[in-house]
């Protein structure tokens, strides 16, 4: 790269905040694996499975006939983009688990031509995918600040600059801002957690922010199993794929064929839940937590759940964050549904 490219690259780099020092990974890894494999039963987080080949594997569910949840969203948000940029009357949207932000654009075609596009904070856990997420979206819409934060939505929320304190003239009342988490990873959060979550989004908005949620709805076993369980076998390398973040990161010793993975739906819970089952009885060491762990045959490890809504309940966690739910949007199916909730005062 040459002196003048450099200094073009920097005047389009859009700011980006990291909130995640080198360490901070690792240290929430090794945590997160030496208190889930010494319970029972064993559980690993969802939020390991996103590598390079984790996320391009999610990439891939994303696209299966099976899996609807990205499709729906993606018609509810082209059906419904002018209404959601109208009620919201946001000029910024924050978007927690931005990714790539591609069916972000839907959003910020439909702000731009309202004439009410300012500001853009995507909000994402991987540096990488941040900032060219980032850089993409700057130089496609001009005069657009995109202000990136590198963060863990459980705990850098505190952190999400919605104030544009660069702004000339820097007055509040600011314009309202719309804060979004898409795509039903919500459902990531056991019930019991859910509400602290909520809690924290409510808490880095101000009063007049609006919350876009996406969530999928409950809905017949058969397909939402299939939607886990795919024919081609996508979802079962992804979950397998964990297990391989294990061996590479902490020196582990899991053979990927010596599990199976499942998804069931608990209709108690009304969640999905994915494990992978021992096909035998083992023992794995895991040399960075000198630690080794045993597994008996058919004993099973849980590695997410996905919990499905029905609008009421969305309706009723929402308010009890002191999100008041503006307008609920879902697809003709009724398998998705789109949420705006407005922050009000608390008493
Ligand atoms: C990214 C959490 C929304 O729960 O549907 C897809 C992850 N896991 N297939 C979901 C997932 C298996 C997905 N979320």
């Amino acid at each position: 790269m040459t002196v003048s490219d450099e200094a073009v690259q920097a005047a389009v780099d859009p700011a980006v905040d990291n909130w995640l020092d080198a360490g901070w990974s690792d240290r929430e890894l090794r945590a997160d694996v030496s208190v889930g494999l010494s319970s029972t039963p064993k559980e690993l987080p969802p939020k390991w499975f996103y590598d390079d080949l984790g996320s391009e594997l999610f990439d891939e569910i994303t696209r299966l006939d099976e899996y609807y949840p990205t499709r729906r969203e993606r018609e509810i948000l082209e059906r419904e983009a002018d209404a959601i940029a109208a009620a919201s009357e946001a000029d910024c949207i924050a978007e927690l688990g931005s990714g790539t932000s591609t069916k972000t654009r839907i959003l910020l075609d439909a702000f731009a031509a309202a004439g009410q596009l300012r500001r853009y904070v995507p909000f994402d856990n991987s540096a990488a995918t941040l900032r060219a997420a980032a850089r993409e979206v700057a130089d496609a819409y001009p005069g657009l600040a995109v202000r990136g934060v590198v963060g863990d939505f459980e705990h850098h929320l505190g952190h999400l600059p919605l104030d544009d304190v660069d702004a000339p003239t820097g007055a509040l009342p600011r314009a309202p801002a719309m804060v979004m988490l898409l795509g039903g990873t919500v459902g990531n959060f056991s019930p019991a957690r859910r509400p602290a979550f909520l809690d924290a989004v409510a808490g880095a908005m101000q009063t007049g922010d609006t919350f876009l949620l996406g969530t999928d709805l409950v809905k017949d076993a058969g397909r939402l199993v299939a939607a886990y369980d795919d024919a081609a076998g996508v979802t079962a390398r992804f979950n397998l794929n964990v297990l391989s973040v294990l061996n590479r990161r902490l020196g582990a010793d899991f053979d990927l064929d010596a599990f199976a993975h499942e998804a069931v739906f608990d209709a108690g819970n009304e969640w999905i839940e994915m494990r992978l089952r021992s096909l035998r009885t083992q023992t794995v060491h895991i040399p960075a937590l000198e630690m080794t762990v045993d597994f008996v045959a058919g004993e099973r490890m849980r590695t997410e759940i996905s919990a499905k809504f029905r609008p009421e309940r969305v309706r009723a966690e929402l308010g009890a964050a002191g999100l008041v739910v503006q307008r609920m949007w879902t697809d003709a199916e009724g398998d998705y549904a789109l949420t705006l909730a407005r922050r009000v005062r608390r008493t």
